[in-house]
């Protein structure tokens, strides 16, 4: 039996989580909602309160799992992709807890970790399967092949698609992070009331900036004829934009899964927690004959739990770090 602690702080969300042998025991994310007042995660005051939450997080974490400090085989934590600042913290205090209870080391890749949140629960994905992540730093459709052989297909050229959506609802003048919020609103708007272009991007590759620019200029432009525009419209724009962006993620999701002959189809990150697109993968999987793997809400946003995950198959295969480990802002697979 194997207990492993997983550390992530990688962006605004401190979390630690418990894995004993095969289960997900506790899976404690403490958000940092400082970053509201400024419309967007400020580096700075992020790595501070990590610094202020990730004991507490941790001590939290073992305390629901019951079990103690000392029964802990191993630490997993985010070395990146990610805040340089943010990560320093989860990366130091691994190192030192590590140290102190002379324990194994697993540096763990944050995007390969929520492709492996897959493996959390019982319906997992048989290799080689595709994954859309789509989260509030990285657009990518990855062709897995095994747990640490992942390979990145397509990706976005300029804005990732959590930020399309949270860049929409600053525009719509709707706080941070904006996703959830326009995921709520779409749900009583007609996504057909609206025309947003989609990029013409050749491939696999993504494109959102464009999208971003036409929203900016379509309110613009209404505000000036009317300035209630907005106030009446804001369920039939945010269905609108999302459908959008689902379509431009599908479609190239559609053309990998057909030139790679894939049938097991997965979805990672924040804004697979979407309802729209989560609704929207299950009607394609129909019509495809696809398997679609949708993770569970908990596990779509950052959290430390798919950092256990990923650690333990690390563990398995005896994939240690050395304390001299520094964290990577980029950190490719
Ligand atoms: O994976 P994640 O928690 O953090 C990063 O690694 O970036 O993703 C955060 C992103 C944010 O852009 C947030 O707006 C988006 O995921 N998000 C959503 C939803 N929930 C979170 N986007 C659309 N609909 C949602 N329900
Ligand atoms: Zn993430």
């Amino acid at each position: 039996m194997a207990i492993i602690l997983g550390i992530e702080s990688s962006c605004d969300d401190t979390s630690a989580s418990i894995f004993i042998d095969g289960k997900i025991s506790s899976n404690v994310i403490a958000n940092q909602l400082v970053h509201q007042h400024y419309g967007g995660v400020v580096p700075e005051l992020a790595s501070r309160v990590h610094q202020q939450n990730i004991v507490p997080a941790v001590h939290e974490a073992i305390s629901i799992a019951k079990i103690h400090k000392n029964d802990i085989d191993a630490i997993a934590f985010t070395r990146g992709p990610g805040l340089l600042g943010s990560l320093l913290v989860g990366t130091s205090f691994a190192k030192g807890f590590a140290l102190a209870n002379s324990l194994p080391l697993i540096e763990v890749n944050h995007m390969q970790a929520h492709i492996l949140a897959h493996f959390i629960d019982e319906d997992k994905p048989e290799f080689p399967f595709l994954c859309l992540t789509v989260s509030g730093g990285h657009t990518q459709i990855v062709l897995v092949r095994n747990y640490f052989d992942m390979e990145v297909i397509g990706q976005t050229l300029d804005d990732a698609a959590g930020e399309a959506f949270d860049k929409t609802a600053k525009i719509l003048g709707l706080p941070y992070p904006g996703g959830p919020l326009i995921d709520r609103y779409a749900q009583s708007g007609n996504p057909g009331a609206f025309k947003f272009p989609e990029p013409q991007i050749p491939g696999l590759d993504f494109s959102f900036s464009g999208l971003k620019t036409s929203i900016l200029y379509f309110v613009r432009d209404r505000l000036k004829e009317d300035p209630e525009f907005l106030n009446q419209n804001l369920a039939d724009i945010c269905a609108s934009v999302q459908g959008r962006i689902i379509s431009i993620l599908l479609n190239k999701l559609t053309k990998a899964a057909r030139q790679h002959q894939i049938r097991h189809i997965a979805i990672a990150g924040g804004v697979s927690a979407n309802s729209g697109l989560r609704k929207a993968l299950e009607a394609m999987a129909d019509e495809n004959n696809w398997k679609v793997f949708i993770p569970k809400f908990e596990y779509c946003t950052d959290n430390a739990a798919m950092i256990a995950m990923a650690g333990y198959f690390k563990y398995l295969n005896k994939e240690f770090t050395g304390q001299n480990v520094a964290p990577l802002s980029r950190m490719p697979f």
